[in-house]
């Protein structure tokens, strides 16, 4: 039997005890990583919008009288909160029971979503938690503005809002008549924008066209997924 002394015994000891908290604060970590290895974390490309705001400055009917297309704006970014409420009001979530969103839809089948292509990249809408999922890096409002058959607007408002559509989640229930449905509903969903717009100041302009393949391409739209609108919103100059 080999002799230890006591000074060993206490250092062998000791670094037992650092292995084993080493071991539990890397236990830990991989825990709160969801099972995914320390510093391996996925990066969330979701951003969580402001909470809508309720109530607004002018009444309905001011903001129907007061609305004109715009097509000249400043050169001013817009706030979050301004792009949060814009979003909702286009596709927010406004019946958190059933799902029922701001626009109707015919059989509640919601066949659209909601792009917002501004300087910092293109973002997907997702209505469920209010959120923005990153789509493509980058200010491609120029090219937006260049599928759009050159409107200069396109490429200087500080937002694009772009309206899609997945048609087979209507038509898949009504049929070829499904499609009015879907042009339907998303006029709905632009004169809600261009509303709100004039609640916060702003400006807006329903662009309708546009080459359909070049905005699919831009937005890398799935199959099946088709464009219907583009809002370029700002200040008005
Ligand atoms: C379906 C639709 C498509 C449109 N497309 C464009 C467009 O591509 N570019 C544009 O500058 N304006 C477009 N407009 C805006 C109209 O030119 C505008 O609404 C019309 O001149 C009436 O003016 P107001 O919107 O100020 O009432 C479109 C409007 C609608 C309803």
């Amino acid at each position: 039997m080999p002799f230890i002394s006591p000074a060993d015994r206490y250092e062998k000891l000791l670094r037992a005890a650092v292995l084993g908290w080493i071991c539990c604060i890397a236990v830990q970590q991989y825990c709160e990583a969801g099972g995914k290895p320390a510093g391996r974390k996925e990066i969330s490309h979701k951003i969580t919008l402001e909470e809508p705001r309720m109530k607004g400055p002018i009444s309905v009917e001011e903001a129907i009288t007061r609305r004109r297309s715009v097509r000249r704006f400043l050169d001013r970014p817009l706030s979050r909160q301004q792009i949060s409420q814009l979003l909702w009001a286009a596709q927010g979530i406004t019946d958190k029971t059933r799902g029922y969103r701001a626009a109707p839809s015919a059989g509640a089948t919601y066949p659209l979503t909601v792009f917002a292509v501004t300087p910092e990249g293109i973002y997907r809408y997702l209505p469920a938690g209010h959120e923005l999922e990153l789509v493509r890096k980058g200010d491609l409002r120029s090219l937006l503005a260049r599928a759009a058959l050159d409107q200069p607007w396109v490429a200087e408002a500080p937002l694009d809002i772009v309206i899609t559509a997945e048609p087979r989640r209507t038509t898949g229930r009504y049929g070829q008549r499904g499609m009015m449905y879907i042009y339907m509903e998303a006029g709905h969903a632009a004169q809600n924008i261009h509303l709100q717009a004039v609640s916060l100041g702003l400006g807006s302009v329903p662009v309708g066209a546009f080459d359909d393949d070049r905005v699919a391409d831009l937005l890398q739209l799935p199959e099946g997924h088709i464009p219907l609108y583009i809002i370029p919103v700002g200040y008005p100059r």
